[in-house]
């Protein structure tokens, strides 16, 4: 439960991952075995979230290590990391790790991840920084990650290589001042939103080299309404972004 950084929480949400669930456990508890995990399970129609009870009850490895969150229905990936987060301010852990189910994130990643935590308050997985690699991605995903990433940058005005990734470590005291009754984000651009928040509140705001490897089993739940609700999220943050500098530039020559 205690690192460097104090006790850690991983956090993996799933939706159908039951090939891929046990053996991501199995890599948390080689190479990082004192944090706990909490699975957010969204009522899996494959059982995953049963398995993921069986687990907690039977792992050999430490009692406590592995907890299980049921939810209703597929809620969105946002909604189950919110969840997530209460649930471990609640318990006072004082790192909270993002991380997917389906072997994408590789646990031996997550040592370096937790060092660099250290000198930050949020650390990002990147894939999109020197030493960063993606393996077995078709074209089509590289071209959404880079564009998604690019247009991001611009937009926000945010110097990450990586704001949508979701292999990340925050500490709690973080999320304490981050509003997270506030956060609309359902989809996978929860994540920018986080990251845009964590910069806006003067966060320290690390990226670390990953490499993500493209799941072998299962399927993604990337879908097209994932897609929209970033771009128009992200979309809509940038305009706010700058009719607060245009209006703080007027207040300051009316002033
Ligand atoms: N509980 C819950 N509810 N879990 C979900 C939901 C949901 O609605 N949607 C997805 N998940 C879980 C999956 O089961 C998996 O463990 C993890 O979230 C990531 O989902 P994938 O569907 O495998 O995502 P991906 O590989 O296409 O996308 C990756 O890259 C994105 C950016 O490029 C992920 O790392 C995303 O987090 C990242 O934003
Ligand atoms: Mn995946």
């Amino acid at each position: 439960m205690t690192s460097s950084v104090g006790r850690v929480l991983v956090i993996v949400p799933t939706y159908n991952e039951r090939e891929n669930l046990p053996i991501a456990l199995d890599r948390l508890a080689t190479h990082v075995p004192d944090a706990d995990v909490l699975v957010v399970d969204d009522g899996s129609p494959d059982g995953t979230g049963e398995l993921a009870e069986k687990i907690a009850e039977q792992d050999g490895t430490r009692p406590g290590r592995v907890h299980v969150l049921h939810r209703s229905g597929k809620l969105g990936l946002g909604t189950a990391y919110i969840a997530g987060f209460h649930w471990a301010l609640e318990r006072s852990y004082d790192v909270v790790v993002e991380m997917d189910a389906d072997g994408s994130h590789r646990a031996e990643d997550l040592p370096r991840i937790l060092d660099a935590l250290r000198d930050a308050d949020l650390v990002l997985g990147s894939r999109w920084v020197p030493g960063g690699k993606v393996l077995n991605w078709p074209m089509s995903r590289h071209i959404l990650s880079r564009g998604a990433n690019t247009y991001t940058r611009i937009i926000l005005g945010i110097p990450l290589g990586d704001a949508t990734g979701g292999f990340r470590a925050y500490r709690t005291a973080l999320l304490r001042d981050l509003a997270l009754d506030d956060i609309a984000s359902q989809g996978y651009c929860f994540q920018v939103d986080m990251a845009w928040r964590a910069v806006r509140q003067g966060a320290r705001v690390v990226e670390v080299p990953i490499t993500f490897v493209e799941r072998e089993l299962g399927t993604s739940k990337m879908s097209r309404a994932i897609v929209v609700e970033a771009l128009f999220s992200v979309t809509r943050w940038g305009i706010a972004e700058r009719s607060r500098r245009v209006a703080g530039a007027f207040r300051r020559s009316a002033g």
